[in-house]
């Protein structure tokens, strides 16, 4: 991972001030690093050393890191990583614009690589993201948005570059296409059960653990999973107000909300549903060589459940 932080401070140098000072800002600010961390993970578990690993994983990195200044803008968010955002600092201009620079420039790198596969994989990624967060804001405001739909837009706009980077590890160590898809299969679970916790944590976390606000869901009228499943086991009157709360974003009424996703037990319900998903992650190393980065894979699994920030 040092030597990763190493090619993402090298490769974020533009002849631009503001891009440098920033997409610095962001990235400095730290950020767990999941997504190269994935990448490394399977390309050690294949036994591929070569640097192209490096260059790769902060290619992933960096896509992470567009969508979050793009998102930020989007969901309209004034903390990230323990700071202010971007946007709240610099603008939604700039922000948006570095935003882009960050995209472009992970296409550059992956381009250097030289692979038409990995430029497959990162394109199909970086596309169905999209296609995930223009499905969500689609969604905002619909309290009858069906558990089915809001599983495709996590899928899209989270679990796709988690699937990437697996792959893209499994790509590197040359696995054999069963093996990739098991990978893939890993990533794409691991991810789908990351952002359920993310949803769980906008409702039951702490701010200040996270390093960004809680309640930035209701705020914004997205129905996620703590919602739709407590409004399937509310009673009428309290359907109502979860209807209600969505349909005009009703940040006011968050105490209360919070009271029944507890009282329904939808807080277990999503955490069981993230728990699924790490358990068909989990399966899917059964076809990765057992050794140290397997070990950590697996551990992944369990800190995606229980993690609080
Ligand atoms: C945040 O991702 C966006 C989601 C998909 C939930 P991370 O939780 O990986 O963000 P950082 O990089 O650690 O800040
Ligand atoms: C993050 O979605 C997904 C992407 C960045 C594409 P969210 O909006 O749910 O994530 P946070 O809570 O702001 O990190
Ligand atoms: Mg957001
Ligand atoms: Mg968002």
């Amino acid at each position: 991972m040092r030597q990763v932080d190493a090619v993402i401070r090298g490769r974020l140098s533009s002849r631009v001030a503001l891009i440098d000072q920033i997409s610095r800002y962001i990235v400095e600010a730290g950020g767990k690093r999941v997504r190269p961390r994935l990448l490394l993970l399977f390309a050690e578990a294949f036994g591929y050393q070569g640097p192209a690993r490096y260059e790769l994983a902060a290619t992933v990195e960096f896509i992470h890191t567009a969508t979050l200044l793009h998102d930020d803008v989007v969901d309209e968010s004034s903390l990230r990583r323990g700071r202010a955002t971007a946007n709240a600092i610099f603008g939604n201009a700039a922000s948006v614009l570095v935003g882009d620079f960050l995209y472009s420039r992970a296409f550059q790198m992956m381009v250097a690589v030289g692979e038409m596969r990995v430029l497959e994989v990162l394109a199909e990624a970086t596309n169905t993201i999209a296609e995930g967060e223009v499905m969500q804001l689609m969604h905002m405001h619909d309290p009858d948005l069906a558990t089915d739909s809001y599983l495709r837009v996590i899928r899209s706009k989270t679990a796709k570059l988690f699937e990437a980077s697996a792959r893209l590890g499994a790509m590197l160590g040359q696995a054999t296409p069963a093996v990739e898809e098991a990978c893939a299969t890993y990533g794409r679970s691991l991810g789908t059960a990351f952002q359920l916790i993310d949803d769980l944590l906008d409702y039951e976390g702490n701010s200040a653990e996270l390093g960004k606000n809680v309640g930035d869901d209701l705020r914004e009228g997205k129905a996620t999973m703590p919602l739709l499943a407590a409004m399937a086991r509310a009673t009428h009157d309290e359907r109502v107000l979860l209807r209600r709360a969505i349909e005009v974003g009703d940040v006011e009424q968050l105490p209360q909300i919070l009271e029944i996703v507890r009282r329904t037990g939808a807080v277990e319900v999503t955490r069981d549903a993230a728990r699924l998903e790490a358990a068909l992650a989990r399966e899917a190393l059964d076809r990765v060589p057992a050794g140290r980065a397997r070990d950590a894979l697996l551990e992944l699994c369990i800190r995606s459940v229980g993690r609080t920030s």
